[in-house]
């Protein structure tokens, strides 16, 4: 095994699952690329919040005042497990897609007419249609004429052509918008040299900065991965903490203080103004970050997903024992470090499980990446003569869950010539073990061989032209 691989001996499986509900409901939970699970404490944190229940910045009490406090503190958990230098780098949204929304709208005005946005084939839509309305359906609107362009990826490796990139990039590139990781191909762009390019391209900014700027999709690099922003020396990333254990409703966009503290804020109202600063010719806006939290913001989503972090930090190194969950601890940059490269390296050995034993099913194409290492902790394939709705509607009666369609990566099925634009996709995260992945496998081998597979692995006879 490569010594980067975390084997079983070293990972504590049975303990990090002894976090979660859900394998008590005997489910192979495999559309984590989708939302991962959100372990007990998480949600024994919602519980135990409520009889200090109160809006914050906005309350003298005790209660307000200590929830203001954790909410406050939620910011540099995130700041800290990203490597922001302070939370004011941190806004919060929903979701990814509204924190690359937020980042359109805040350069909306600075667009010149004839610049461009320069994104890739691999995206998934939330980083895609936004600069696709930009350019076409928004800007137009106030006469300027801004060109999306859209790198090309190789239909057989799934690597993103860098050629191809460099060359949409020039002097007149406001914006590159790259993902992490595809939720499809699974490909892990080289997020350095997608910056030096961007870095390159001679493009002046309103304030004088000579560079484009680059904005990452984080939303499938982020729960598996290191990501230290400042040695990224990305702009902008954003990604959602329901991919990251937290339950739904929180998403973040970071972006460099610089650029927060000079563009236009993307939702306007109270709490991001200026204490007293209002006045019927004008308004002053907020110090950062609170600049970019207009209205009563999702307060325990924000606790609890800050919490999430530190949980995270505790399944990977200390599963039996809370070192981090529960406290206000500083983390060091070396120990988030570890316990990320300790969860890539499990979710590697995942991966490269299920790229083995698909690959022996007779008509399946997997797409990506064939080497684990060079892909996130998932695998999409399709299989020659089935539906991959069918085949996940299969696994599913199977206890297998799985996903099919395009999975929002809409531009890179059309690219690959895939006509319904779908396939089926199995992915994997932190509390899976190497079994389910052979029960999906093997469930999915049943069903391409034509018996139709029942939970517990048994076969019964098939009924109907799906076998369903
Ligand atoms: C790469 C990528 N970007 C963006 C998103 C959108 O995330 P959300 O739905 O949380 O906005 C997803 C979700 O699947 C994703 O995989």
């Amino acid at each position: 095994m490569n010594p980067t691989d975390t084997s079983s001996a070293e990972w504590d499986i049975a303990a990090v699952r002894d976090h979660f509900l859900f394998p008590a409901e005997g489910r192979v939970v495999t559309n984590n690329a989708a939302s991962t699970q959100p372990p007990r404490e998480l949600l024994e944190l919602y519980r135990s919040l409520a009889p200090g229940y109160e809006n914050v910045h906005r309350g003298q009490s005790d209660a307000s005042r200590e929830l203001t406090r954790l909410f406050e503190d939620a910011y540099d958990t995130i700041a800290q497990f990203l490597g922001a230098p302070s939370r004011r780098s941190v806004a919060l949204y929903r979701n990814t897609t509204e924190a690359i929304n937020a980042v359109l709208y805040s350069l909306l005005t600075e667009f010149r007419d004839g610049d461009n946005v320069v994104t890739t084939m691999l995206e998934h839509n939330s980083n895609y249609v936004p600069w696709s309305a930009l350019c076409r359906d928004i800007l137009p609107r106030f006469g300027r004429r801004v060109d999306c362009r859209l790198a090309r990826f190789d239909p057989e490796t799934g690597e993103l052509d860098l050629e191809h990139l460099a060359s949409l990039i020039d002097a007149r590139t406001k914006l590159v918008c790259c993902t992490g990781a595809s939720n499809f191909l699974g490909t892990r762009p080289p997020l350095e040299t997608v910056r030096d390019l961007a870095d390159a391209s001679g493009y002046v900014q309103p304030n004088g900065e000579e560079r484009s700027y680059l904005l990452v999709d984080g939303a499938q690099l982020v729960p598996g991965t290191f990501t230290d922003v400042q040695a990224l020396g990305a702009d902008y990333l954003a990604f959602s903490f329901h991919k990251l254990l937290a339950p739904f409703g929180v998403g973040v966009l970071y972006a460099r203080e610089h650029l927060l503290e000079s563009s236009l804020p993307f939702l306007y109202g109270g709490d991001m103004i200026a204490e007293g600063r209002v006045f019927p010719g004008g308004v002053e806006y907020g110090p950062l970050p609170w600049k970019y939290a207009a209205g009563t913001p999702n307060i325990l989503g924000a606790i609890v997903s800050a919490q999430a972090l530190r949980l995270l930090h505790d399944l990977a190194l200390t599963p039996t024992q809370a070192h981090y969950f529960g406290t206000g601890r500083p983390i060091e940059r070396e120990t988030t470090r570890r316990a990320m490269d300790r969860i890539s390296a499990w979710n590697r050995h995942l991966t490269a499980r299920a790229l083995e034993r698909l690959e022996a099913i007779p008509g399946l194409t997997i797409y990506g990446p064939g080497d684990a290492a060079r892909r996130t902790s998932l695998v999409a394939f399709t299989v020659a003569g089935h539906d991959s709705g069918d085949l996940a509607h299969a696994l599913n009666d199977a206890g297998v869950e799985a996903r099919a369609g395009c999975h929002c990566a809409t531009l890179a099925h059309h690219a690959l010539g895939l006509t319904p634009a779908g396939s089926c996709r199995l992915s994997f995260y932190l509390y899976n073990t190497p079994e389910e992945v052979d029960v999906a496998v093997d469930a999915l081998a049943a069903i391409v061989a034509g018996r139709r597979r029942v939970r517990g692995g048994r076969d019964v006879p098939v009924v109907g032209p799906a076998g369903r």
